[in-house]
């Protein structure tokens, strides 16, 4: 079924088979900081900007029928940057994820998180263990959010769990297979994301996703994630279903 989604920007959005959508789409959202300099706000204004962003396109993303939706939020690498960014964006979360308890109850979105949550702050952490226990009485559209998350560490951890549970005398090393190896990851049951979307202009993955995203398609665009639109999602997903994935056949 062709839908038409002309209503939603003047700039017709290219059509999308309703049909043929990806189960699970993954989006690197970034461009905060250089959307808030090009208005001349500071970086924390840019992810404001950038958190509702966030709402929008999950909102849509869930009217459009996806069924998962992955972002990345924060990566084990933002500790870098200076503290008062740091300190603005886990306060942004904790706001976000406190109206988010009230929307996912009104919207039941189910909400999860990718990520170590072990050296947040407590306060921050509990909100995400409150609202996973919250989600868990819902089924239907999902999002995962990637906090404190790093593709490496995802794997580094998974092979500590892993290796714990051989020495436990639960698995043995000669019979671990991908599919098993999926089960320790934070994505445990959740199918691989068919398509990933990098905004703002970077061509890299920085740490995402890098076990589940052994067959995905990227789509990679100029704009910046605060101005990423319900459009950009829709030109991404026609992107995707313009494409012949092989898998390493022919
Ligand atoms: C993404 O936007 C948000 C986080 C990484 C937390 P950035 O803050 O990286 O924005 P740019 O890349 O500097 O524009
Ligand atoms: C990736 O963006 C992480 C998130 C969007 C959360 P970064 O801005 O941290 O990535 P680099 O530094 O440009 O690779
Ligand atoms: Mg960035």
């Amino acid at each position: 079924m062709e839908m038409d989604f002309f209503h939603i920007k003047k700039k017709r959005p290219q059509q999308v088979d309703t049909n043929l959508l990806p189960i699970h789409v993954a989006i690197i959202m970034d461009g905060n900081g250089r959307w808030a300099q090009r208005r001349g706000l500071p970086r924390t204004a840019g992810h404001v900007a950038g958190a509702e962003s966030f709402r929008r396109i999950a909102t849509f993303s869930k009217e459009l029928g996806l069924q998962y939706l992955t972002v990345y939020a924060f990566s084990t690498e933002n500790w870098k940057r200076p503290q008062e960014e740091v300190g603005t964006i886990m306060g942004l979360l904790r706001k976000y994820l406190q109206e988010a308890i009230e929307e996912m109850a009104r919207d039941h979105i189910k909400l999860e998180f990718f990520g170590d949550l072990q050296s947040l702050d407590p306060e921050l952490r509990d909100l995400c263990e409150q609202t996973r226990e919250i989600s868990k009485t819902y089924d239907g559209f999902q999002v995962n959010v990637c906090l404190n998350y790093g593709g490496r560490d995802e794997i580094l951890r998974a092979i500590r769990a892993w290796s714990a549970d051989c020495g436990a005398g639960m698995c043995q090393p000669d019979q671990l297979t991908e599919s098993v190896f999926s089960n320790y990851m934070y994505s445990s049951g959740i199918p691989d994301p068919e398509l990933i979307i990098r905004p703002s202009g970077e061509i890299r993955t920085s740490n995402f996703l890098l076990w589940q995203s052994a067959y995905s398609e990227y789509y990679f665009t100029d704009v910046l994630w605060p101005d990423f639109s319900s459009s950009d999602l829709l030109n991404a997903i026609a992107s995707f279903q313009r494409r012949s994935r092989r898998f390493g056949g022919v």
